[in-house]
């Protein structure tokens, strides 16, 4: 599509017996200016009320309605909730918990993903919708179920999983020694002998529960496959995607994303808390920034809500304008679409106060359709910027699989390690510098950056070590903390000075490491400066590296807790404590100097996010407005304003699209 996508979910399934409604429908999008329909998300019971027995002809009539009327259709395969016949007939297909109890029929996502009767019943449903309207122009692309996610524990997952260890192992020996299982005498003889973790039996082997999750990745990419090649034997040639989830560790998407045409997710912030609307903004930036990274591409904002959504602890209004900021919010940080859940609100059932385009009222002049219309007059002003890159010089990395270990290991603070919470304080410190961030795995390459930000890298797979070494070698600037280059990928301890192959580079070496109880701090100090810090303490012995900031209490008083040192052509910087903002801020303005990087715009007002994206020979910059007073950005001769005020002033809850000439 030549511009930004701009429709949302659109669920006409639930009302077939309404033809006035599903004709105002097409009126009320067309008139809010949008050009797509996510369909048939959740509508298998519809399209195949009873087995073999397909209904489609009220989808053709529907898409064919909408595109007449400018509007297109990302079409969605339906296997994210089951029709009951499914569930009654073949119970296999329902989902078994940790414990062995066996799930009822009811909710969504709650389907086992290796049965091969469910796989069979998804395949024949997808091929024939891709067998109807894979031809059809008005299809551009396929929404593939819905939110993956959640985990079977069915005999057949079971057996699936001793496969799967079977052919990473290959030998029974060697997945005890990656599992160090003769601790507490817990050796497998034999593959039979494993059983996926649970809480009334194994729990305790770090080993099993990565590779399980590992696992749980792989048969979801692998069940997602079997939808691609159903979709694809119909004759589908349109970009695939599955719709991802802010911050969700079930899955590492990283796997996954090597299987899709393009990355989408849904993005639900919680605005207008009591702590005010940057805070959200930054969570969703690092994830948009985080979903953009996953192919170093453009990606869809598949959904997010016009208004306030029915599920959060509560349910504020969107303040005037909010919605126009987390819409081109999402475009800043490189979205190609902005998208809601959803386009009607339904009359019933759980979602019922969920906010749409389209209220209960029917009417076009209510507060939120006037805005979303807004919003998309706004998406067809800028639309020269669709298809733009973003292009960082700065990576902060954040790991999936390193978050699974660090969340399940035991010690050296079990009542929080605060990992992404870590990361989400780094992120800060680097958006208020006004650059661009990308937000990668450690298996991303290091090559496009200047800066690498590597909070807590406890387990390092793929001896990325190696790669972290010849980053610096060349000239990188590397910041990493304390908690890195602890432990391998099955959890084992690596043996010898850690951080494990980075201690050259570094010029220090791991002593101990302290958990801190809630509340209590130490103070860092050096350079006529003094900075707190908390949760975690290590203890640190420099060789080489050159002190910034000592301990200033406890046992260790005036030892190293902030080096750096320079190393091949680069230089590293440890940061061995969880450090307050004013220290991560001041760190992260010396790093991104170091690096080279220039902020976007100089002088950023406070409350302003500002993110690039470049096509051809311009850079278009986009800035939003979440704080609380006005915020104003001088412009230059090469710089003409797209969108919002001509001067350059953005006041709270606006926008403002600049394109540069380079
Ligand atoms: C998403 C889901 C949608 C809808 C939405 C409500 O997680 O994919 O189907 O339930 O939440 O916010």
């Amino acid at each position: 599509m030549e511009h930004f996508i701009y429709g949302g979910d659109y669920n006409p399934d639930q009302w077939l017996d309404r033809p006035d409604i599903l004709k105002e429908d097409v009126r009320l999008m067309k008139n809010a200016h949008m050009n797509e329909a996510t369909l048939g998300v959740f509508a298998w019971a519809v399209e195949e009320p009873r087995e073999g027995e397909y209904h489609l002809d009220w989808l053709e009539e529907i898409i064919d309605r909408l595109y007449e009327n400018g509007i297109s259709t990302i079409l969605a395969t339906p296997s994210g909730a089951r029709p009951r016949w499914l569930a009654e007939k073949y119970p296999e297909v329902l989902r078994t918990l940790p414990d062995g109890t066996k799930a009822k029929f009811g909710g969504r996502h709650n389907h086992c993903f290796t049965s091969p009767v469910y796989r069979q019943k998804v395949y024949e449903i997808d091929r024939k919708l891709a067998e109807k309207f894979a031809g059809n122009p008005a299809v551009i692309g396929w929404h593939i179920s819905n939110e993956f996610g959640g985990e079977c524990y069915c005999p057949l997952c079971q057996e699936a999983f001793r496969q799967w260890l079977k052919k990473k192992y290959g030998t029974i020996e060697a997945l005890n020694r990656a599992w160090w299982s003769t601790f507490w005498s817990h050796t497998y003889a034999d593959f039979s002998e494993v059983e996926a973790p649970s809480p009334i039996g194994e729990s305790a082997t770090m080993g099993l529960d990565l590779d399980w999750k590992r696992f749980i990745t792989d048969q979801t990419a692998d069940f997602m496959k079997v939808e691609k090649k159903a979709l694809k034997d119909g004759g589908a040639a349109q970009p695939m995607t599955i719709n991802m989830m802010y911050d969700y560790d079930g899955l590492d998407y990283g796997r996954m994303a090597k299987d899709l045409d393009i990355i989408s997710w849904d993005s639900y912030p919680e605005w207008g808390g009591p702590e005010g609307n940057e805070k959200p903004a930054l969570g969703h930036g690092r994830c948009h920034d985080y979903m953009r990274s996953l192919k170093d591409q453009p990606f869809l904002l598949m959904e997010s809500c016009p208004s306030s959504t029915n599920w959060q602890e509560v349910s504020r209004l969107k303040a005037p304008g909010l919605l126009t900021c987390a819409s081109l919010h999402a475009i800043g940080h490189g979205a190609d679409s902005v998208q809601y859940f959803q386009i009607r609100q339904s009359r019933g059932s759980s979602e019922k106060f969920h906010g749409a385009l389209i209220d209960q009222t029917g009417r076009d002049d209510t507060r939120v359709y006037k805005e979303a219309a807004e919003v998309g007059r706004m998406l067809e002003r800028i639309s020269r910027a669709k298809g733009a890159v973003t292009r960082a010089r700065a990576a902060l990395v954040q790991d999936t699989q390193n978050r699974w270990a660090i969340a399940d290991t035991q010690g050296p603070r079990n009542c929080g390690m605060g990992y992404l919470e870590f990361i989400q304080e780094l992120y800060r410190a680097l958006k208020k510098q006004g650059i661009d961030v990308d937000v990668i795995d450690q298996d991303h390459g290091y090559e496009p950056y200047d800066l690498i930000v590597l909070p807590m890298l406890y387990s390092v797979r793929n001896e990325n070590d190696r790669r972290l070494k010849a980053f610096v070698e060349n000239g990188g600037v590397l910041v990493g903390t304390y908690f890195t280059g602890v432990v391998d990928e099955t959890d084992l301890c690596f043996e010898g000075d850690t951080p494990h192959g980075l201690t050259d580079v570094f010029g220090i070496r791991r002593l101990e490491i302290d958990g801190l109880y809630d509340g209590q701090k130490n103070t860092l100090t050096g350079n006529g400066k003094t900075y707190s810090c908390d949760r975690l303490c290590e203890r640190i012995a420099p060789e080489g590296a050159e002190t910034l900031l000592t301990y200033g209490e406890d046992f260790y008083a005036g030892e190293s807790a902030l080096t750096v040192h320079a190393f091949g052509k680069g230089k590293a910087y440890y940061l061995a404590a969880h450090a307050d903002e004013a220290l991560l801020s001041d760190l992260m303005r010396r790093a991104i100097f170091d690096a080279g990087i220039g902020p976007l715009v100089q002088d950023l007002p406070s409350g302003v996010e500002v993110q690039s994206r470049l096509k051809g020979d311009s850079t278009y910059l986009f800035f939003e407005n979440f704080g609380t007073e006005e915020g104003k950005i001088s412009l230059s001769k090469n710089e003409s304003v797209l969108y919002g005020e001509q001067d350059g002033s953005i006041p709270p809850c606006h926008v403002l699209v600049v394109e540069r000439k380079n």
